[in-house]
């Protein structure tokens, strides 16, 4: 396996908009994240993704781009952007920027051009199509509700967005197209940005006839999905971007492809065909949804989710690389999700951390994970700010659904979970902005911040730093093969990596209940020394014990 720093690093993303305001606006700006590289510094991450930065009216906070080149005015100037990648690389931070070309802001210039007329040179930048009769070109929904076309009066055309409708798809079968995006990529590239997060990159290629599609038997991604997920031509560009953009620098890459298989996964990342480094799968997140989609909630498994965790290792093993994560700025937060943030807080968000920055893979913390930042529950909906939310809200109770099951669904999916302010300490608005911030903070502040994570030694923050020190130190962590044990197990989750002669032995309870592990298989070594636990251990007597509520624990077998 070929050895790189994006295997052996950790990342840290930021949502700017919800990190640190130092503008006084009350939202979060690059002056702000400046601030705090020091403490990003001694959290231990040496890779720092950025949410969308640039100029954009936010109709999705800034995943939708008015203009590629320039800095959002809210978060700042170009000179508070150079200043922010000088001061992370004399830290030895790397900065990978968020790269959003499925498509641009309806107010582009390349959009306002293209609606013009349908003659205009920019008319081919996006996806225009006549009506059928009355009818929509087709019956696609839209991700953020509603139809993915929207009518557009001056030239009596239709044009396709998958998301909000200040989101129109760009056309890439458009060569034009595609060269500006290698362009513009080069840009910041040429700055010195080590890298690139592909927003939903494989649905990039659609099946140009766009026929209509048929609700699939677990609505996950909408009808459109077998027509615009992983296109016809997505490789082709891939290849075609490498070639001529990612192939020049020595950056990291990682593609964001809702509702791929490890087996499509193959094609993106094989480290053969030149396209992108890992991908952030979907599988997993999509456990606790049920027939109905996203916001059909239901309970997951451990074993379901260890079978999906192990075939996408397997599947990717020697050939691609994993990324590994349980939320960010569009998922509930981990610890309200997979582990307990009530009683068990600290406790289960120390073991979710141990399972990500143990498994197989490049870990990414999202901002304020590492001090365990809960769900929030906002009790009027015009609290809650994000597009997706207040599109279903309104589909939704139109149809008839009681706003207490819609709250439901929005308390336990909701994309605000992630967004509300980083609890920086418990002055007024957790201390990240003096203004009334764009959206609540979560009222869970004074408990939860990060001054009263760093004074006490036993925080989720220094396990944390801890879990990531250990990665530089145990080459087994990156890249160690895995072998599960106790495969089965619904309440214990535990595993091997092996890599030269160096073996770990990882014990997760991902549950309340007290448990007996016993290992069963036979094990080489002569000493076994406890590298981390979320609890006090008292012997290394590691074969049999009781494990308590999500007690983590991780051995080193020598
Ligand atoms: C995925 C992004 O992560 C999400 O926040 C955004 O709304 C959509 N793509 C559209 O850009």
């Amino acid at each position: 396996m070929k050895k790189t720093w994006w295997k052996e690093g950790v990342v840290y993303q930021i949502y700017p908009r919800s990190f640190k305001d130092s503008s006084g606006d009350g939202v979060g700006d690059l002056k702000g994240i400046i601030e705090k590289l020091d403490y990003l510094k001694e959290l231990g991450v040496n890779i720092i993704w950025l949410s969308p930065i640039y100029q954009s009216p936010n109709d999705d906070n800034g995943y939708d781009i008015s203009n590629y080149r320039r800095v959002m005015k809210e978060f700042g100037t170009e000179e508070d952007f150079n200043e922010l990648l000088k001061e992370m690389h004399t830290r030895g931070l790397k900065l990978i920027m968020d790269l959003v070309v499925n498509h641009t802001s309806d107010e582009h210039e390349w959009f306002a051009k293209s609606r013009k007329s349908k003659d205009n040179p920019y008319r081919d930048y996006y996806i225009w199509k006549d009506g059928k009769g009355e009818n929509l070109p087709n019956n696609w929904e839209s991700f953020f509700s509603g139809s993915s076309w929207e009518f557009d009066e001056k030239t009596k055309q239709y044009y396709l967005h998958l998301f909000s409708k200040k989101q129109p798809d760009l056309n890439w079968e458009n060569v034009k197209v595609r060269n500006e995006v290698y362009d513009m990529m080069k840009f910041w590239l040429d700055k010195g940005i080590d890298g690139y997060r592909m927003d939903v990159i494989n649905f990039i290629s659609k099946v140009p006839e766009l026929p209509d599609g048929e609700k699939a038997e677990k609505d996950l991604y909408g009808n459109s999905f077998p027509f615009t997920a992983n296109g016809p031509r997505v490789h082709e560009y891939l290849q075609e971007m490498n070639r001529k953009v990612l192939s020049k620098y020595d950056i990291m890459t990682v593609g964001e492809t809702p509702g791929i298989t490890p087996e499509i996964a193959q094609l993106y990342v094989n480290e053969d065909r030149n396209e992108l480094n890992m991908l952030f799968q979907f599988e997993l997140m999509d456990i606790d949804s049920g027939d109905g989609g996203k916001w059909d909630v239901t309970a997951w498994k451990l074993t379901t989710f260890k079978n999906i965790m192990y075939k996408w290792y397997d599947a990717l093993k020697d050939k691609g690389w994993n990324s590994l994560f349980l939320n960010n700025h569009d998922q509930p937060r981990l610890v309200s999700r997979f582990g307990n943030d009530g009683e068990y807080r600290t406790q289960s968000a120390k073991m979710l951390a141990t399972f990500i920055h143990t498994w197989q893979g490049t870990p990414y913390i999202y901002q304020g994970e590492e001090i365990a930042m809960t769900n929030v529950k906002f009790k009027n909906v015009d609290d809650y700010k994000d597009i997706e939310i207040q599109n279903m809200f309104k589909e939704k109770s139109q149809q008839g659904v009681p706003k207490d099951v819609l709250l439901k669904s929005i308390y336990a999916k909701g994309r605000d979970n992630a967004r509300t302010p980083v609890q920086w300490d418990n002055s007024i608005n957790a201390g990240f902005s003096k203004a009334t911030p764009w959206i609540k903070v979560n009222s869970n502040y004074s408990e939860i911040n990060v001054a009263s994570a760093l004074e006490d030694k036993n925080s989720v923050f220094y396990y944390y730093q801890k879990l990531i020190k250990l990665r530089k130190e145990h080459e087994v962590i990156v890249y160690g093969d895995i072998d599960i044990l106790l495969l089965d197990h619904e309440s214990i989750f535990a595993y091997t990596r092996s890599y030269n002669d160096e073996k770990l032995l990882v014990v997760l309870n991902f549950y309340e209940a007290e448990i007996e592990f016993k290992l069963e298989k036979n094990l080489e070594y002569e000493k076994a020394e406890l590298l981390i636990s979320n609890y006090q251990v008292k012997d290394h007597e590691f074969c049999d014990f009781l494990l308590r509520p999500y007690e983590a624990r991780v051995y080193l077998l020598k």
